[in-house]
C-alpha cells in the first residue's frame, strides 16, 4: 500500500504562493516515483488573512496543522502589516507551539552558482540554530513607552534543557557528515551566563562524540571567517538570534536568497516540522513571475529527507544542481519555467 503523507501547505503572501506551486510541482514528481501519496491541506494564513479578519493563527488552525506530518510554508507579510504582528503571531508561534527547536539552515555552494567571494572554496555547511529560546521568546517588556524615560527589556532565555537538546542534535548531524566537525558560535567573553552554559554543554556532549572535532568562534569573528574562509565550517550550532544573522551571510556567500532553504524541525517528531525558503514575500516582485522558486524546491528536499526519504532528497538537490549549471549564461526565466526545468532535470 502506498505510504500517505499529510502535508499542511501555507502558501502565504506575495511570491509565497508562486514559489510554493513550483515546490509542489517537484514534490509531485518525486512522490509519484516513490509511491508516496501526498494529501495536502491548504491554509490561508498571513497578511491577506490578517487584513480580512484580524487573525494571525487561530487556535483551531493550529490544532489542525498539528495533525499533519509536515508543513510547507511559502512566505508571509506585506508592507501593510505592522512589523512583528505576523512574525510573533504566526511564524514564531508555530515554531514555539510545535516545539520546532532545531532551525536547520544548510548552505552549500552548488556548482554553477556564482558566489560574491573571489575565492569561496568548497562551502558546505549547515547551521543548527536553536529555534525556541534566546531573545525570541517575548520575555521582556516596556515601561513609560514614548517618553524620554522609556525602559525596554528583551531577555535572552537559555535553559539547560533547551541548549542540550539542540547541541545533541548538532552533534548527531556532525557525526553523520564526512568531516565530523562542529563549531559553536557565541560570545561567551561578554554574554557570560548564556555563553558558558552553551560552552559547557558543548564540552559535555562533545565528550560523548570523541570523533567529532569541536571548535569555537566568537560570533563576530565568525563573520570574518564566513567571508575569508567559509569552507572551514561544517556543522555550526548557535542560539536563535546569532543563528538568524549568521545564516543570512551564509546564504549570501553561497548564491543568495533565491537558493536558501530551511527547516524548522522537531526531531522528536511529536509535532510536524515546517520547511520554508529563508526569503520573505518579496512584494517588490510579486506577480511578475520573476521569483526564483529554487529555495522552496530545496526546502522540499529537506522535507523529503526529514520524512525518511534521503535518496529522493538527494535526487532533488542533484536536479537543482543540474538546472543551476544549465541556467548559467542563459536568459531570464519565469518562476514556473524554473519549476518545470527542475522537474524535467529529475528525469
Ligand atoms: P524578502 O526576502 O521578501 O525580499 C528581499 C529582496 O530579495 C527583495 O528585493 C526581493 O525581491 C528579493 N527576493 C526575495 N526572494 C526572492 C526570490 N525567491 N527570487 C528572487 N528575488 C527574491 O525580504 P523583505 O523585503 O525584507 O520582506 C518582505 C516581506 O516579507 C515583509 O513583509 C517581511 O516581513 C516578510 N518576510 C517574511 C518571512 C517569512 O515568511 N519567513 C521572512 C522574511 C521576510
Ligand atoms: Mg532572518
Amino acid at each position: 500500500m502506498a505510504q500517505t503523507v499529510r502535508l499542511a501547505v501555507l502558501p502565504g503572501d506575495g511570491i509565497g504562493p508562486e514559489v510554493v506551486a513550483e515546490g509542489l510541482k517537484v514534490l509531485d514528481v518525486v512522490a509519484a516515483d516513490l509511491g508516496l501519496a501526498v494529501e495536502r491541506t491548504e491554509y490561508d494564513l498571513g497578511a491577506r488573512r490578517w487584513h480580512a479578519t484580524g487573525e494571525t493563527l487561530p487556535d483551531s488552525a493550529l490544532e489542525e496543522i498539528r495533525g499533519h506530518d509536515a508543513i510547507l510554508l511559502g512566505a508571509v507579510g506585506d508592507p501593510g502589516v505592522p512589523s512583528g504582528v505576523l512574525e510573533r503571531g504566526l511564524l514564531l508561534r508555530l515554531r514555539f507551539e510545535l516545539d520546532q527547536y532545531v532551525n536547520l539552515r544548510p548552505s552549500r555552494l552548488l556548482p554553477g552558482v556564482a558566489s560574491p567571494l573571489a575565492e569561496p572554496g568548497d562551502i558546505d555547511l549547515v547551521v543548527v540554530r536553536e529555534g525556541t529560546e534566546g531573545p525570541y521568546t517575548g520575555n521582556g517588556g516596556a515601561l513609560r513607552v514614548g517618553t524620554p524615560h522609556e525602559v525596554a527589556t528583551e531577555v535572552s532565555v537559555n535553559t539547560a534543557f533547551g541548549v542540550e537538546r539542540v547541541v545533541r542534535d548538532a552533534f548527531a548531524r556532525a557525526q553523520a557528515r564526512p568531516r565530523r566537525k562542529l563549531t559553536l558560535l557565541h560570545k561567551h567573553n561578554v554574554l557570560a551566563y548564556a555563553g558558558h552554559l552553551w560552552r559547557r554543554t558543548v564540552e559535555a556532549v562533545g565528550a560523548e562524540h570523541p570523533d567529532v572535532a569541536v571548535d569555537y568562534a566568537h560570533v563576530d569573528a565568525a563573520m570574518i571567517y564566513l567571508v575569508t574562509d567559509p569552507a572551514r565550517f561544517d556543522v555550526v550550532v548557535t542560539d536563535n538570534l546569532f543563528g538568524d544573522i549568521v545564516t543570512d551571510l551564509a546564504a549570501a556567500v553561497t548564491g543568495g536568497i533565491g537558493l536558501a532553504a530551511s527547516g524548522n524541525v522537531d526531531p522528536t517528531r511529536r509535532s510536524p516540522s515546517m520547511f520554508e525558503p529563508v526569503h520573505g514575500s518579496a512584494p517588490d516582485i510579486a506577480g511578475t513571475g520573476r521569483a526564483d522558486p529554487t529555495a522552496t524546491v530545496l526546502s522540499v528536499a529537506m522535507l523529503l529527507e526529514h520524512l525518511g526519504h534521503p535518496d529522493a532528497a538527494e535526487r532533488v538537490v542533484r536536479a537543482v544542481g543540474d538546472d543551476l549549471a544549465a541556467r548559467a549564461g542563459a536568459g531570464p526565466r519565469t518562476t514556473s519555467e524554473t519549476g518545470d526545468a527542475i522537474a524535467a532535470a529529475l528525469a
